[in-house]
């Protein structure tokens, strides 16, 4: 609870609101953190040199990942919640677990973009949510947003030259 009279996000009257918006960046911060799990595991297993580029793109993903999990980790504390422990944790990510195959890169390729997209369909609520609310964490999660977006057009990217070349 805040300690002094505050307004907005902060006030008495949007306490309530402020527990779901915690419950939404918890949720959040697990998304991003599985996200950094199963993208570690997918830019070290991958065999062949197809999967070069695809692994040195996930390598740069998992920073950025681990960038936004901090951000909401901070959020959630500003907003005077408290950061879940690891207990509390529960995997969601059935289609980024390793192919049967090292060189399914393509496997690998389509969970990302699944996993792009649901932050995005994640986060783009936070934002609705937060409209007339709490502009701070609506202006965070937009740049969040922003980066996913990138992420899932650069994926985009690797799957249609796939798909030209016949291999999807
Ligand atoms: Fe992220
Ligand atoms: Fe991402």
């Amino acid at each position: 609870m805040p300690l002094t009279n505050r307004t907005g996000i902060f006030s008495e009257e949007n306490r309530s609101k402020r527990e779901e918006l915690i419950g939404r960046l918890q949720r959040a911060y697990w998304m991003e953190i599985e996200t950094v799990m199963s993208y570690m595991a997918n830019s070290i297993n991958p065999d062949g040199v197809r999967a070069r580029e695809i692994v040195e793109s996930l390598e740069q993903d998992i920073q950025e990942e681990l960038g936004h999990a901090r951000q909401f980790g901070e959020r959630i504390k500003e907003l005077y919640g408290v950061v879940e422990g690891s207990m509390e944790f529960s995997p969601e990510q059935k289609y980024l677990q390793p192919p049967e195959h090292q060189t399914d890169i393509v496997h690998v390729i389509k969970g990302v973009i699944e996993a792009e997209k649901g932050a995005i369909e994640h986060y783009s609520r936070i934002i609705e949510f937060c409209d007339g609310l709490d502009w701070v964490t609506q202006d965070m999660v937009i740049a969040i947003q922003h980066d996913e977006e990138g992420h899932l057009r650069l994926f985009e990217g690797f799957i249609r030259e796939f798909e030209a070349e016949g291999l999807v």
